[in-house]
């Protein structure tokens, strides 16, 4: 899809049809209101109505805020999709509002269909953005860095979407390399030989019983001279059948998802190196399988981690945590940082203290979780912060280990699981640290405000977001 921005007023751009966004008092002055009245629109939010013979379609607002533009906007897009229109024009509602509408239109629009063997075909192939402040650059800008931003979230649902056939480690691997190709972006990459010389036990562990062998993955951005260094690490589990501690039938289905924190740090860079922002970014990527069979790791091994601890493993399915435990040890060896954030859909737990919408912040650095919250409020994005305490940290401690891979409590399991990580996290970094938990919000089933079904891209705008504020103002 097309998205253009034209100096040009509405009525003289020439489209197929054009969408205009009410609110019930805008309404009572429409010039079609009778009509629309008719068909039982009142422009309440949620309400479509079209009107073909007038080539206008008109979407209900209840108020005029960024995020109902974003999430009205995208289901417009829907609906017009399966018209038969080529073109479709708008104003672009002010300055404030343009890039939630683009976003609205770019991540709309993006379908879970690589699998179908006839993807539903659509004619639209142009959306032109109206806008009479002749010749305003920063629109085009806007434009331009949103359109990137949103295409890097689409490049991530793509590929959490992959099953697990078609995206093993080595997939991820090889994905990552043409990445790298294109972007210009270093890309290095360990095989089982390579993690067995960094000592990188846990990480094997979790991948010894899969056909397929885990990779680790390094993709770097290094512009000329970067005002700040942040790495990225992402939990890249290709599939979780659970392991040993097998899933039960019906918790297992999605599991392909269980690499989005992986592939959302890939999206992070791609759109990082296409706005040539002036920060080094390091994507880490534990790229991993957990499965069955006579050689799986097993509860009641113990492990030991990149940096010496040792794990008592009381359940194969908290693998997330392992495999970060070895590509956190491993990141913070080779490179160092400003920050370090980590994406995982690490914990079910966080789905039922935040609801399946919402990204968990977890850290020690209080005003540095505040920054976070109100990027992602600004990218549209929901987050949430876990607080860790003292007594939590209790539930993991182990009687024959350092850390157990499990609480001893059935609950605050997603802090429990961050406060894991952080045993892993070297001590000039614990301020500079946040975990991410994005179980809820990286996959979903069914549609809700920009996303429809299938990988999310969680974490990109948040990212893009605080990083775009990081590069403007030097520091937070
Ligand atoms: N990948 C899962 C977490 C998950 C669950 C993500 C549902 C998305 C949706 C993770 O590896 C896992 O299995 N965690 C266990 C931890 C438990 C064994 C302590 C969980 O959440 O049940
Ligand atoms: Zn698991
Ligand atoms: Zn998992």
């Amino acid at each position: 899809m097309n998205v253009k921005l034209v100096n040009q007023s509405l009525a003289s751009i020439d489209a197929d049809l054009t969408l205009e966004f009410i609110t019930p008092q805008q309404f009572i002055n429409h010039p079609q209101k009778e009509i629309l009245r008719m068909a039982g629109f009142k422009a309440e939010q949620e309400q479509f109505c079209t009107l073909h013979e007038q080539r206008l379609m008109v979407c209900g607002m209840s108020e005029m805020s960024d995020e109902l533009f974003r999430s009205t906007m995208a289901k417009a897009i829907t609906s017009i999709m399966s018209y038969g229109y080529k073109s479709l024009k708008l104003s672009l509602c002010g300055e404030s509002h343009f890039k939630a509408l683009v976003e609205g239109v770019v991540l709309g629009s993006h379908r879970c269909d690589e699998y179908k063997s006839e993807p539903k075909p659509t004619t639209l192939k142009e959306v032109i953005f109206s806008h009479d402040d002749s010749d305003n650059k920063d629109l085009h800008k806007l434009l331009n860095q949103t359109l990137i931003i949103a295409k890097a979230t689409n490049y991530v649902r793509n590929l959490v979407n992959q099953t697990p056939y078609d995206m093993t480690p080595q997939g991820v691997a090889v994905t990552a390399e043409s990445l790298a190709k294109s972007n210009n972006l270093k890309c290095t990459i360990l095989d089982v030989n390579g993690l067995q010389e960094e000592k990188m036990e846990a990480m094997i562990a979790v991948g010894r019983a899969s056909i397929n062998p885990p990779r680790l993955i390094h993709l770097s951005y290094k512009p000329k001279n970067p005002k700040k260094v942040i790495t990225l690490v992402g939990k890249g589990l290709t599939y979780d059948s659970g392991g040993l501690s097998l899933k039960a039938a019906a918790s297992m289905v999605t599991m392909k998802m269980d690499k989005a924190g992986g592939c959302a740090v890939m999206g992070i860079i791609k759109a990082v190196s296409e706005l040539g922002l002036d920060i080094e970014v390091h994507a880490f990527v534990g790229a991993v399988e957990n499965m069955i069979g006579g050689n799986a790791y097993k509860p009641d091994d113990i492990l030991r981690a990149k940096n010496g601890k040792t794990i008592e493993v009381r359940n194969t399915d908290a693998e997330g945590r392992l495999v970060l435990a070895d590509v956190l040890g491993y990141a913070q060896e080779k490179v160092k940082s400003d920050y370090i954030f980590d994406y995982a859909t690490l914990t079910g737990a966080c789905m039922v203290a935040l609801g399946p919408y919402t990204t968990g912040v977890m850290g020690h650095n209080e005003e540095l979780k505040q920054s976070w919250i109100s990027a992602s409020e600004a990218s549209g994005e929901y987050s949430g912060i876990l607080p860790f305490n003292r007594h939590l940290k209790k539930l993991i401690k182990s009687e024959i280990a350092d850390v157990c891979n499990v609480s001893s409590k059935p609950y605050g399991g997603a802090i429990t699981a961050a406060l894991f990580l952080d045993n892993f996290i070297d001590e000039d970094m614990k301020q500079k640290w946040i975990h991410f938990d994005i179980a809820g919000s990286a996959y979903t089933e069914s549609a809700w405000d920009v996303h429809t079904y299938g990988g999310t891209g969680a974490g990109v705008r948040m990212t893009l977001e605080w990083l775009l504020k990081l590069c403007k103002e030097g520091q937070y």
